[in-house]
């Protein structure tokens, strides 16, 4: 039996900051294939802002939406699909992105993810804790489920767009 759309994705996944919508970006563009980002898209589909939709839907019907792209962008044709950084805390997500793809985890230190991020206004779950410390204690309660959803790890910290995405293409 054929399988449809087999491992033709390559899914980025990671905490907030550890680069996914760039280097989906720029990987699109040397593979020559589709960046598509689940958080655009769930934007475009609800017409509300990620932050719009956390404060007026919540944080269960945001990741329902979530799992809703994921499903939409398995049928799509091979392309680049930068995550949010909370897909992967669900099983029923990482087991579409397995059966659509390669998953590749990004990740940097906290100190590092505060300097990407701390300017940023479009992360909820950043808003009233924008702290070293916070992002540290989050990042360590996500570990488990970022590990167990990786087929590659790729360490960002200290390293542009350009030197990950060679990384990302020498391990595929
Ligand atoms: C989230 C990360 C965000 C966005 C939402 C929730 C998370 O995406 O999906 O704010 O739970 O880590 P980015 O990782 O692109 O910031």
């Amino acid at each position: 039996i054929k399988m449809r759309n087999s491992n033709k994705h390559i899914f980025l996944i990671g905490f907030m900051g550890t680069g996914k919508s760039a280097v989906s970006k720029e990987l699109g563009k040397m593979m020559e294939l589709d960046a598509i980002d689940t958080d655009a898209l769930i934007a475009d589909i609800s017409g509300m802002s990620i932050p719009e939709i956390f404060e007026n839907k919540g944080e269960d019907y945001f990741r329902a939406l979530e799992t809703n792209v994921l499903h939409r962008i398995s049928d799509f044709q091979g392309s680049i699909v930068s995550c949010g950084g909370g897909i992967a805390l669900k099983d029923e997500n990482l087991e579409i992105m397995k059966r659509a793809g390669k998953i590749i985890l990004l990740t940097a230190s906290a100190e590092t993810i505060y300097i990407r991020v701390k300017k940023d206004t479009q992360r909820p779950l950043l808003k009233n804790n924008l702290n070293v410390e916070y992002i540290e204690e989050l990042m360590k309660k996500r570990q488990p489920a970022y590990d167990k959803a990786a087929d590659i790890i790729i360490e960002t910290d200290k390293k542009d767009i350009l030197h990950i995405c060679k990384e990302i293409l020498m391990n595929l």
